[in-house]
Parts: C-alpha cells; structure tokens; sequence
C-alpha cells in the first residue's frame, strides 16, 4: 500500500468533492454510468478506490441480497465512512486494503468499476493485469470520472501533492495497455459534460 497517498486521501475524507451525495447536476452522469453497468442483479462486483461509500451504496442496492459489491480503499478514514454509508446492507463490504492486495478467487467477479481511481494506480499495467486476473471470462471493466479527461489530470498536476504526477493515460496508451492485458474496449468517451467512460470486457484468444 501507498501511505503516503493513503494519508493523502485520509486528508481529503471531509472534502465536498468527497463527501457530499451526488448532486442534481451529477444525476446524468449517475444515470450513463448505471447504463453501461446493465443488470447489476446477483453480480459480484469490486468498487477499488470507493472513497466515502456514495457509489458504493448504490451499486449495492442495485446488486441486491443476492449478489455482492466489494469495495476498498486505501485511505483508513475514507473505509470508516465508506463503512456507515453502508452500513444494515450486508451485500455491501468494504476493506482497507489497496485493490491489488485484496485476495480474491481468480475469475471470480463480473465486473469491476474503477470511479475516479484509475490515475492513482502507481503501476496502471500491472493493476489491470490484476483485475484481468479476478474477472471472469467476458468480465467487464468499467473507467469511469465525472471529469473529463484533460480536467481530471490538470486538478491532479495542479494539486502539486502526492497525486500531482497521476494521470489518465491517453487514448492510445490506454488501449495498448487494455490489449496487453486481455481486454476489448468496447466503449471510449471523454466528454466535457459527461466526464470520462471507458468500457472494455475481458477477452480469451
Ligand atoms: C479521487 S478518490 C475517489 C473516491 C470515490 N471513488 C469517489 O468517486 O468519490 C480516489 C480514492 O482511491 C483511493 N485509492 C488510491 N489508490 C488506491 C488503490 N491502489 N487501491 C484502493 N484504493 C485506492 C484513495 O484513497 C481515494 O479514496
């Protein structure tokens, strides 16, 4: 685990762009998220990076009592919230643990949604070789920012800390990643109102 981001991110847990329920304006991009999930119900899923838990909340409602959403985070402070947003829905469980570091079953888990974490994977390569490695074949992997992507990297270059250096990688050095481990993309946008979306399912050759 990375603890300096981890203190980072604990520093951030009262922020409004952490801690406050999504917003009117935000419903939208709420809404395109949730399309390109399709049916949620009974799926296992992993929410890496959930910060205080808003996501994850709703991911677990959708799942339902027959499936599940595990969630981490490095960031103790953010578990602990992530934890009472949570909390009488037993569908829902939330480590303190980098996502690279949860022991899961391999081709265990339908879908994986990395929501404005990707960037601060330290090593993105080997953090999608690890979830090609969890998802079942013909998994999904969901990259998603409320940002787009020239937003998403000038906060984080301006932000001059420990996250300062954390990018989304261009297009196409995306996608030789995503080949390298396996995965098709299947939807790309980086759109200035909708934020940042890419699809990409897990392929066997
Ligand atoms: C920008 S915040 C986003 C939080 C939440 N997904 C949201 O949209 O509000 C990124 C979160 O990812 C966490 N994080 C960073 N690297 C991580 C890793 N390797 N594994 C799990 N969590 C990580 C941080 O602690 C932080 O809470």
């Amino acid at each position: 685990m990375n603890h300096e981001k981890a203190a980072f991110f604990d520093s951030q847990v009262d922020a409004p762009w952490a801690d406050t329920p999504y917003s009117r304006a935000e419903k939208p991009k709420l809404d395109r998220l949730f399309l390109h999930c399709g049916s949620l119900t009974g799926l296992t899923v992993i929410e890496p990076g959930c910060g205080t838990g808003r996501l994850t909340r709703e991911l677990a409602q959708a799942v339902g009592p027959t499936g599940c959403v595990l969630a981490c985070d490095i960031s103790l402070k953010m578990v602990s919230k992530a934890r009472q947003c949570t909390c009488g829905i037993p569908q829902a469980r939330v480590f303190h643990a980098a996502m690279e570091e949860l022991d899961l079953k391999e081709e265990s888990v339908d879908l994986v949604i990395c929501h404005q974490v990707f960037p601060h994977f330290s090593d993105k390569s080997s953090a999608l070789g690890w979830i090609a490695k969890v998802l079942k074949p013909e998994g999904v992997l969901l990259i998603v920012h409320f940002e787009c992507r020239d937003v998403i990297n000038d906060v984080h270059r301006k932000a001059g800390t420990v996250v300062e250096h954390d990018n989304i990688p261009d297009r196409d050095q995306i996608a030789k990643m995503l080949s390298a481990a396996n995965f098709q993309i299947e939807h790309y946008s980086d759109d200035p109102d909708l934020g940042y979306l890419l699809k990409a399912r897990r392929v066997l050759f």
